[in-house]
């Protein structure tokens, strides 16, 4: 009985690593609106990896989240390796510059 307990901890455990954050976030805050057939639709806005996260920050901001930056890389990032498949041009802290300033 211990045992098939200790069993269903590790499991419950092990799924919510594998969800990961960008996708926790997504289902959480994001869903209600839209799911994959925004992000599946022939004329996206997303048409590369600096305007998907430009949406993913502008839907944050929209919805008042206040995200980290990390927060919004995770969630672009997970919509980006699901649904949308583009090149990631080098690291997080190279991503922010142009897109912020396109923002502002
Ligand atoms: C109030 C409803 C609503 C919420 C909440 C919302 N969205 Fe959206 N989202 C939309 C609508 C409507 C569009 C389409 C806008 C358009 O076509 O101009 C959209 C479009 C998008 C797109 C562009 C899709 C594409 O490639 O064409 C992305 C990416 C996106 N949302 C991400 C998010 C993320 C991330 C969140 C959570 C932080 C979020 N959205 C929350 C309504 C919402």
């Amino acid at each position: 009985m211990k045992k098939t307990l200790l069993l269903c901890f590790l499991l419950a455990f092990q799924t919510m690593a594998y969800a990961g954050r960008g996708e926790l976030l997504y289902e959480t805050h994001c869903h209600a609106c839209h799911g994959p057939e925004m992000h599946q639709r022939s004329h996206r806005i997303a048409t590369d990896w600096g305007s998907l996260l430009a949406q993913v920050q502008r839907w944050e901001s929209n919805t008042g989240l206040n995200w980290s930056q990390d927060e919004i890389n995770d969630v672009a990032n997970y919509l980006n390796e699901r649904y949308y498949g583009y090149s990631e041009p080098g690291h997080h802290s190279e991503q922010n510059d142009p897109v912020r300033s396109r923002l502002q």
